[in-house]
């Protein structure tokens, strides 16, 4: 029984070691540091926002007022209107909920306005909408891929659920 004992216990921090390990590989540090401690909810994020429309993407930014978004909203949304040399003529973000960045709602179109040209961005996680779409290329909805935190995440559970497992096997 002791021996048993012994193999849980080794078996646990060979676990813990595991998922400190990969916490540490892939651990976003430059967000964490841009994050202040204290936070709204948890998940909370901040998009660069212009609801009102900026000039172009320069003025929207500069701006932007540094605000939480609301809970629900895990996403940031860009609007990009230009004339047919691709110059600026407006520029509106916010942060937005996912069925406004879905399917045909992100990309590139005309609009009413004859010459100007619309295209539409979203992406997922705090402050990244940085940038304004220009084509097609850029005009889409980018997620966060499988190195984000919530991965992480579920990473950390399978392995807890299997250590739980194992250790009741044995005992
Ligand atoms: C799309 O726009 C980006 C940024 O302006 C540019 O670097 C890229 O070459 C463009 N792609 C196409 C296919 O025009």
């Amino acid at each position: 029984m002791e021996s048993q004992l012994e193999m849980v216990a080794l078996l646990l921090m060979w676990l813990v070691s595991l998922v400190s390990g990969q916490g540490a590989k892939t651990f976003d540090w430059h967000a964490a540091y841009d994050y202040p401690s204290s936070t709204p909810f948890p998940d909370s994020m901040k998009c660069w926002t212009c609801v009102d429309g900026a000039d172009d993407n320069y003025n929207c930014n500069r701006w932007a007022p540094d605000v939480w978004c609301p809970e629900g909203t895990r996403y940031c949304h860009t609007v990009h209107h230009m004339n047919e040399v691709g110059q600026s003529i407006k520029v509106w973000k916010k942060c937005a909920a996912v069925d406004e960045c879905s399917g045909s709602n992100v990309g590139c179109s005309n609009t009413d306005i004859p010459g100007v040209k619309k295209c539409v961005s979203c992406c997922e996680g705090h402050i990244c909408n940085y940038d304004v779409p220009t084509n097609e290329t850029n005009a889409v909805f980018e997620r966060q891929t499988a190195s984000s935190a919530s991965y992480l995440r579920s990473t950390e559970l399978l392995l807890v659920t299997a250590a739980l497992f194992i250790v009741l096997r044995i005992l």
